[in-house]
């Protein structure tokens, strides 16, 4: 893809020639993106390609080898914890190992965010709030159950509601329906639509799922091997001429994989027969 030049003030987020290494390993190459406001942008790619190392600079949980990352025009990768404290209060984020804490209540698990970065004076107020946020994902009247006793779509969906407990402006969500059923995966989908219609969000989802991908987004970002190979909207990705692009979509293993395969395949000498588990 040619060399995009994208500035600071080209959407409410904005990355700039990012490259993130861990020590010798280059895991991003001067990835440039500008995420519009109240958009939902999707980034798809296999596992490994750097999507949530990728999704983690947009909030400074890392900090770029090289390049910049802007938050309404202003730069954010260069400062200090303390001060980001204060800007991430206006992000909401559900990451893929985002579990909830086990031994808080769902209630208390909302509350979390909140009491940490506010003093609470009114109470009712909050247990209001929670209720409100719960209902939005459908949840109200779980408050006092521990994530033990729910499901996974249940346990994603609270923390969707905890996500959002701050009214944030932008919401990152990382893989929100692996692991799920089609249908409450499409019920995560619905809610993801419904958020960003609700609260006017901004979100930027990563995920494999493309059925979900399809569904919510206004663009789709594609990344392989820490670049950026296809960004469009879906009929774009569709109908990508880049093999890469159609194999991941179409859920394909490449020939060149296959072969790496089939030469590394391992031939068992022995086999196991039903009777040895009688
Ligand atoms: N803190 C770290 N230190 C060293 N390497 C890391 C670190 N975090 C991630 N990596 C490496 O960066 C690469 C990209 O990881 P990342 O988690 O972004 O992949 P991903 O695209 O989200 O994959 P998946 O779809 O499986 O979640 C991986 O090879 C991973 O091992
Ligand atoms: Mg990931």
């Amino acid at each position: 893809m040619p060399r995009k030049i994208v500035k600071p003030e080209d959407g409410i987020l904005v990355a700039q020639n990012i490259t993130k290494q861990f020590g010798e390993r280059v895991v991003l190459e001067n990835i440039s993106i500008a995420i519009e406001k109240a958009k939902t942008t999707v980034i798809i790619g296999p596992s490994g390609c750097g999507k949530t190392v990728f999704m983690k600079h947009l909030i400074v949980l890392e900090r770029p080898t090289e390049g910049s990352v802007y938050f309404k025009g202003e730069r954010i990768d260069d400062k200090e914890e303390h001060r980001l404290a204060k800007i991430r209060t206006q992000f909401g984020f559900c990451f893929q190992m985002g579990a909830l804490f086990d031994s808080l209540t769902v209630y208390e698990n909302i509350t979390f965010p909140v009491e940490q970065h506010y003093k609470i004076k009114d109470y009712k107020a909050l247990a209001d709030t929670v209720k409100q946020k719960l209902a939005m994902v459908g949840m109200d009247g779980f408050q006092n159950y521990y994530p033990a006793s729910l499901s996974g779509g249940q346990k994603k969906r609270v923390s969707l509601a905890r996500a959002i407990a701050l009214n944030p402006e932008i919401i990152l969500y990382d893989e929100p329906t692996t692991g799920l059923d089609p249908i409450t995966s499409d019920v995560i989908n619905e809610l993801i639509i419904k958020l960003q219609k609700e609260l006017a969000a901004t979100s930027v989802v990563v995920t494999h799922d493309m059925k979900s991908a399809y569904k919510i987004a206004d663009r789709i970002i594609m990344f392989h091997k820490g670049r950026i190979i296809a960004d469009g909207d879906a009929d774009h990705i569709r109908n990508h001429p880049h093999d890469v692009v159609q194999q991941f979509i179409h859920g394909k293993v490449s020939e060149a994989e296959l072969a790496a395969l089939r030469l590394g395949g391992t031939k068992f000498e022995t086999q196991f027969l039903p009777e040895d588990f009688e």
